[in-house]
């Protein structure tokens, strides 16, 4: 009875605590988090269903984008949201002709992985933050779209081609103005592939005292 008395107590102990199941501070924030699960969802999709995303849908999904924090509060991005077939087929095509006349065997044969939405993000080239503002708004239409059920890839290459001497063509499509310059693209669509998450490296981060 000596020998197991220091055992009865240590359960008792254990059990007043909440059966050893303590939670740590950031586990007690996040449980039935909406947001973090949204963010730890999701992932770049390359591969979408035909079905069209309605346009009030992406009315919201870029009202969430234009909600981000901004420099200065000059809201300094230039959105443009291109959904029509014919227009996206025409981008897909003149990509497609220039991937194939530079050899680049690893380029996607559909330039917007065959998404019905795709929107350009231009920044301003007088704001020397306005890179930033681009990148929160994206981030926030992306983080927006998953938890309405949709699917996003953010595409930097398309851009380097339309901001290219061939790409001139759709880049005019798009009317910016001469004080932007187009910086990505982000795609949508309901997605046809559920991807697995890529490593990511906590080393990174670092507690600076
Ligand atoms: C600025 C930027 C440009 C990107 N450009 C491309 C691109 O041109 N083609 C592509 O397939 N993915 C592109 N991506 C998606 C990344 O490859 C992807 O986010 C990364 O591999 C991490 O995977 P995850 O989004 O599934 O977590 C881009 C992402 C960012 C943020």
């Amino acid at each position: 009875m000596k020998n197991i008395l220091p055992f009865i107590l240590a359960v008792a102990l254990c059990s007043c605590a909440g059966g050893g199941e303590t939670k740590s501070a950031a586990e007690s924030a996040e449980s039935g988090n909406a947001v973090i699960e949204t963010i730890m969802a999701r992932r770049s999709v390359r591969r979408y269903k035909p079905q069209r995303v309605e346009r009030d849908v992406i009315a919201r999904i870029a009202e969430c984008g234009i909600n981000a924090p901004n420099g200065q509060g000059r809201e300094s991005w230039e959105v443009r949201v291109v959904d029509t077939p014919e227009l996206i087929a025409e981008i897909d095509s003149a990509y497609g002709s220039y991937a194939l006349r530079s050899g680049n065997a690893k380029a996607p044969r559909q330039a917007l992985f065959g998404a019905p939405v795709a929107v350009f993000i231009a920044y301003d080239t007088r704001y020397d933050l306005s890179q930033v503002d681009c990148g929160l708004m994206g981030e926030n239409m992306i983080l927006a779209a998953q938890s309405m059920g949709l699917g996003s890839c953010c595409l930097g290459g398309l851009c380097r081609f339309i901001n290219s001497e061939e790409g001139a063509p759709i880049l005019a499509r798009l009317g910016l103005p001469e004080t932007h310059k187009l910086l990505y693209a982000i795609v949508f669509g309901y997605p046809d592939e559920s991807p697995a998450a890529k490593e990511r490296h906590m080393d990174k981060v670092k507690f600076v005292e």
